[in-house]
C-alpha cells in the first residue's frame, strides 16, 4: 500500500468529532446549520411539535427567541463542527416558588444523518449537568408514545414514567398518547 492509500484508509477510520455545547449566541453559519438540522428532523417526523417545516424566517426567529429567553438554555450538538441537533432546558419563572427545584427538558432532536453517535445521550447528560450546577434537583420531560428512540434514551438514563396523557398530541386528526417522565438529579 503506498502512503497515499494508507492516509486515505486511516482518514476513513477516524471517528467523527462529536461534541455538545451551550450556546449563548448564534453565528450566521451556525444558524444555517441549526435550521437545516431542525428541518430534516421535522421531515423525519421528530420535529419537537412542528409537523411541517415552517418558513425559514420563522425558524430563524424561533431560534433567536430561544437564545433571547432568560429562562431557557440552548444546547447544541456538533458533528465535525456542523450543528446537527439541539435540546433546551426551560427553567421555572421566579413566581413559581413551589417548583423552583425543577427544570423541563424540551425539544431534543438530532438530524437523521447525525444519529447513532451518542450525541443525544450527551445532550441530555449535559443538560442534567447544567441543571445540577445551577442548583436544580429534578428534570421533567414529556414525549409522544411514537418516539421510541427517545423513550429508550430517557429510560436508559434513569427517567421514570409517572403519567400517560391519552390525547397528548393530534396528527392528521389521530390522537397520540404522551408519556410524562421525571428524574431526580
Ligand atoms: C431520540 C433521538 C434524539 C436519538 O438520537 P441519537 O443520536 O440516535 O441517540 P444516541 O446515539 O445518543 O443514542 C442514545 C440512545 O437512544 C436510544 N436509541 C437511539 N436510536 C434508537 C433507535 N433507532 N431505536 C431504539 N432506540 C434508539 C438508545 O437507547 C440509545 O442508546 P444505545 O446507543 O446505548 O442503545 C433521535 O432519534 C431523534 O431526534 N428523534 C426524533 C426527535 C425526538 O423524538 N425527540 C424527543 C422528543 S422529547
Amino acid at each position: 500500500m503506498d502512503s497515499r492509500t494508507s492516509d486515505t484508509a486511516s482518514k476513513s477510520l477516524q471517528k467523527p468529532d462529536a461534541r455538545v455545547e451551550i450556546m449563548t449566541e448564534i453565528s450566521l453559519p451556525d444558524m444555517n446549520d441549526l435550521c437545516d438540522a431542525a428541518a430534516l428532523a421535522i421531515d423525519n417526523g421528530g420535529g419537537f411539535g412542528w409537523l411541517r417545516r415552517p418558513e425559514r424566517d420563522s425558524m430563524e426567529n424561533f431560534w433567536r427567541g430561544v437564545i433571547a429567553m432568560p429562562l431557557r438554555h440552548l444546547l447544541i450538538a456538533r458533528l465535525d463542527g456542523v450543528i446537527c441537533g439541539a435540546a433546551q432546558i426551560v427553567m421555572p419563572p421566579p413566581n413559581n416558588e413551589a417548583q423552583a427545584h425543577a427544570v423541563h427538558l424540551v425539544s431534543v432532536f438530532l438530524a437523521p444523518w447525525a444519529r447513532g453517535h451518542g450525541l443525544a445521550r450527551r445532550l441530555v447528560e449535559r443538560a442534567e449537568a447544567k441543571a445540577t450546577s445551577d442548583g436544580f434537583k429534578l428534570v421533567n420531560l414529556d414525549v409522544r408514545e411514537t418516539q421510541q428512540a427517545a423513550i429508550n434514551l430517557y429510560e436508559s438514563l434513569g427517567y421514570q414514567q409517572y403519567g400517560l396523557h391519552p390525547h397528548y398530541a393530534e396528527i392528521d386528526g389521530t390522537p397520540i398518547k404522551g408519556y410524562y417522565y421525571f428524574k431526580a438529579l
